[in-house]
């Protein structure tokens, strides 16, 4: 395995009442990124938080914070959450008919640029714009709700994806129903940023559950 695998635990599966103790925990208890998950109930069937909770929990946490927008339209939201203090946006390549000029807005706001793939949205949709991205997101389960069973055949996607890339500067994010089981074939395909809402806040053990993810990923 060459390059270093980051854990970003979602938190979309904290307690929600706790946000900051959570994120403080979380980065106690050794995360990479922290995932944030945002949710329209319009792009995804499910309503989750916006800038604001952004803002509030940017001070708990020198780690980078990982947004990923599951909301449509996105550009008019791009700069609040950059001045809510994400680190990494990641837009959805279905969200709009003008993903290029969202990652422009992205990266003249002096934030990393995401792109995340739904399921049946094919890798080739986004070829064209991969000189704009520092991320790649390939989901793995359908969008909107955490604790889903990963879908097999993305495990292929993630390495088409990591072959397209090729030598470019791009993470590889990989993005539902991560676990420890099938952490080191996500990460033998190419992903070098691991997602997980479920199996990091599972049983309150997070610093344990980030530790098995990671050992997984790095012995694949
Ligand atoms: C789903 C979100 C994921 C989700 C991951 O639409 O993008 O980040 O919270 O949760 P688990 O790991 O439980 O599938
Ligand atoms: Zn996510």
């Amino acid at each position: 395995m060459t390059q270093p695998i980051l854990i970003a635990p979602s938190i979309l599966s904290a307690d929600f009442a706790r946000l900051g103790e959570e994120v403080r925990a979380i980065d106690a208890a050794g995360c990479d990124w922290v995932h944030v998950d945002v949710m329209d109930g319009h792009f995804v069937p499910n309503i989750s938080i916006g800038p604001m909770v952004v803002a509030a929990i940017r001070p708990h946490t020198q780690k980078p914070l990982d947004v990923h927008l599951m909301i449509a339209p996105v550009d008019p939201y791009i700069e609040a959450f950059a001045k809510a203090g994400s680190d990494v946006i990641t837009v959805h390549a279905e969200a709009g008919p003008h993903l290029d000029r969202s990652l422009q807005l992205i990266r003249s706001a002096g934030k990393k640029a995401g792109v995340s793939l739904t399921p049946q949205t094919p890798e080739s949709a986004i070829e064209y714009v991969l000189d704009r991205l520092d991320l790649i997101l390939v989901m793995s389960v359908n969008p909107g709700f955490g604790g889903q069973a990963f879908i097999p055949a993305m495990t292929q996607k993630i390495a088409r994806v990591r072959a397209m890339i090729g030598t470019r500067p791009i993470h590889l994010e990989v993005d539902g129903g991560v676990t420890p089981a099938n952490a080191g074939a996500c990460a033998k395909a190419g992903a070098d940023v691991l997602v997980a809402g479920s199996a990091a806040f599972r049983d309150g053990r997070y610093a344990d559950n980030i530790a098995a993810i990671r050992k997984a990923a790095q012995t694949a």
